[in-house]
């Protein structure tokens, strides 16, 4: 399977030494091992109306540089159905990860547990010598881990990749794209939403497991999606929402923000809904586009129909995908940053600042000055 790149994925700084690592490692295949076997870890490819792969399991299945050769899962149930669904043998399937970590020695780790977990799994593959960490949204519960995961990451030279799985989508580089050439002009405004249920009576709303509600589980992905998009989060005022006064987590999120460039950019996450949509309006000076999980529209400047002498919005084709398809090249896109040296286009460093807008709303970090004038 040939996947071109675009030019923004080639930029990058590479690491000292390793330049020419690409060149050795072209035709290797890489053992692969995913920590967490449930839904994003390999069981949401059950799902029919999804496309295909659409989890850990799945991307290393597809690729042909791939290959699953371990799984681990605390449960019994799970680790036998990701055995059969990938053919691992029961020598291979292990329910503590420090055993598959030091048995099997992967080169590339997916950890797709609970949020809890994330900081020691990774911390510990990177030590173990994996090459290649993709670790599941949210990065981690607090900075602090974060911080850890970078450090240890950086000093065993493994590529931390963070699944913000947008980045890699080719709507979104093309709507990144289309932004940086200029296509909507200035970035005003931006309004940005995901909207859910309340959450989840499991470990989703135990914030000791999950870290957090849907502002963390569900807007993780809208806030990195708004700086990969539109640039950098300076200045951001939260609050925080719950029906149920006993419950430990919010289920509501909403956050107030200044882009870099001056926008100023509104999201909602949760809101109690009895629907799931996730959605980001963009507006700059001359159009705007609306990209989410069930829309993309884009509109240009025009005269208006209605009032002689206005200029108003034109509804438009939305930029060309530049890509064929999402999850090959996720896959694609982490070999070469590992062996061209550079970070991944979603890094720990990103994962990082989309948890710090989350804790940000929930008053456990300072961004700017809260707001702005
Ligand atoms: N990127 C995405 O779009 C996306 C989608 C869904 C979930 N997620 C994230 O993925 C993670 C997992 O979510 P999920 O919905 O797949 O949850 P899940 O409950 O379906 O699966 C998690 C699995 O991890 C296992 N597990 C937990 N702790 C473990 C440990 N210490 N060692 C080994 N196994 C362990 C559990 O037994 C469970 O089977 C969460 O961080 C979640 O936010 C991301």
């Amino acid at each position: 399977m040939t996947v071109s790149f675009s030019r923004a994925a080639k930029r990058g700084k590479r690491r000292a030494g390793i330049a020419g690592r690409r060149k050795k490692e072209k035709k290797r295949i890489y053992r692969a091992a995913v920590i967490g076997c449930g839904r994003i870890g390999s069981l949401l490819e059950r799902d029919r109306l999804r496309p295909h792969p659409c989890t850990h399991a799945g991307y290393y299945g597809f690729h042909e540089r791939t290959k699953i050769v371990a799984g681990c899962d605390l449960r019994q149930d799970r680790l036998e159905e990701f055995g059969r669904r990938w053919k691992v043998p029961p020598s291979r399937l292990f329910k503590k990860y420090q055993d598959l970590l030091s048995v099997v020695k992967p080169e590339i780790v997916s950890v797709a547990t609970y949020t809890e977990s994330h900081c020691e799994i990774v911390v510990a593959a990177a030590r173990a010598g994996a090459k290649i960490i993709l670790c599941e949204k949210p990065m981690a519960r607090s900075l602090r881990e974060a911080d850890q995961m970078i450090r240890t990451c950086r000093r065993s030279g493994t590529l931390l990749v963070i699944h913000h799985e947008r980045r890699w989508h080719p709507n979104y580089r093309a709507v990144r794209k289309a932004i940086q050439s200029g296509l909507l002009g200035e970035i005003r405004t931006v309004v940005g939403n995901v909207l859910t249920s309340e959450p989840r009576r499991d470990w989703h709303a135990n914030p000791a497991v999950s870290g957090g509600g849907p502002t963390l589980h569900d807007g993780t992905h809208l806030f990195d999606a708004i700086r990969y998009l539109c640039g950098e989060i300076v200045s951001l005022r939260g609050e925080t929402e719950r029906k149920d006064p006993k419950a430990r987590v919010e289920d509501t999120g909403r956050a107030w923000m200044v882009l870099e460039n001056g926008a100023r950019a509104f999201v909602e996450c949760g809101g109690r809904r009895e629907y799931f949509n996730f959605e980001i309006d963009i507006q700059g000076t001359r159009g705007r586009i609306v990209i989410g999980n069930a829309v993309y529209r884009a509109w240009t400047l025009g005269p208006s129909p209605r009032y002689e002498g206005f200029v108003e919005f034109s509804e438009t084709a939305p930029p060309p995908p530049l890509l064929p398809d999402t999850f090959p090249f996720i896959v694609e896109e982490i070999l070469e940053a590992y062996e061209e040296g550079r970070a991944s286009i979603s890094s720990g460093e990103d994962g990082r600042e989309a948890l710090r807008c989350v804790l940000g709303v929930y008053g456990r970090a300072r961004i700017g000055s809260g707001f702005a004038e």
